[in-house]
């Protein structure tokens, strides 16, 4: 349950892709919240803004769907996350924006990493490149989620590369339509794009 990001106005569309778009590297952005007017989606938005010229970008919508952790299914895990694991497997790069819950990721996305990861010896996310960035209302910029993160991608086979972003007082760099109008977040994005990009084995054009 992935949708593509418009170029111009950064919001997820339904249109078909073209064959141009399926030739290009796939960048999966996955948010771990489910809030409608996450600030964390919007920083993917963002993301996929600057991507889209060079990299075919799809954002993950399925995060509500999983069912909770259960090893007795792992052989036969419910459809979404059958889902959740194609689309891993099918991106060359992933980007997933946290934010911070009580010091650490949402249990959401926990829990979703960790069917990801299973079954053992199996796990989508090895050696599936992958940058994490988050954004919060508060001074830390979900920076203590953003290191759980990075640990718990590490250990389920995920190769995080050293760049990120933490946007601190989210509220104040997006307007009110979902847009970072940051220039130093914009900035530091467009590098990580840059980076995801180089990965991925394209350059990128206008980060
Ligand atoms: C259960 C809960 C715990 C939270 N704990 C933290 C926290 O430890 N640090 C922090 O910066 N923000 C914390 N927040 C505030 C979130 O950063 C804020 O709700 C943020 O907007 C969530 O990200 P989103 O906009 O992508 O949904 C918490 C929010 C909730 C609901």
């Amino acid at each position: 349950m992935t949708t593509p990001v418009d170029k111009t106005s950064g919001t997820d569309t339904s249109r078909a892709r073209t064959a141009a778009e399926g030739s290009r590297p796939v960048l999966l952005g996955i948010a771990g919240s489910l809030r409608e007017g996450s600030f964390n989606h919007a920083l993917l938005r963002a993301a996929g803004e600057l991507a889209s010229d060079v990299l075919d970008v799809r954002i993950y919508e399925g995060l509500g769907e999983i069912p909770p952790f259960n090893e007795d299914r792992e052989d036969s895990p419910a459809a979404a996350v059958t889902e959740l694991r194609r689309s891993i497997e099918e991106a060359d790069v992933l980007l997933i924006a946290t934010p911070e819950y009580n010091s650490s990721i949402p249990g959401t996305l926990k829990n979703a990493l960790d069917w990801a990861s299973r079954p053992y010896g199996a796990s989508a996310l090895a050696d599936k490149p992958a940058v994490v960035v988050g954004a919060s209302p508060g001074r830390g910029g979900a920076a203590q989620a953003q290191e759980d993160l990075r640990r718990v991608l590490g250990r389920s086979g995920a190769k995080v590369l050293d760049q990120g972003l933490s946007v601190s007082r989210a509220h104040s760099r997006f307007d009110d339509t979902g847009r970072l109008v940051d220039d130093e977040a914009r900035a530091t994005l467009a590098e990580v794009v840059t980076r995801l990009a180089q990965t991925a084995g394209v350059a990128a054009r206008s980060a």
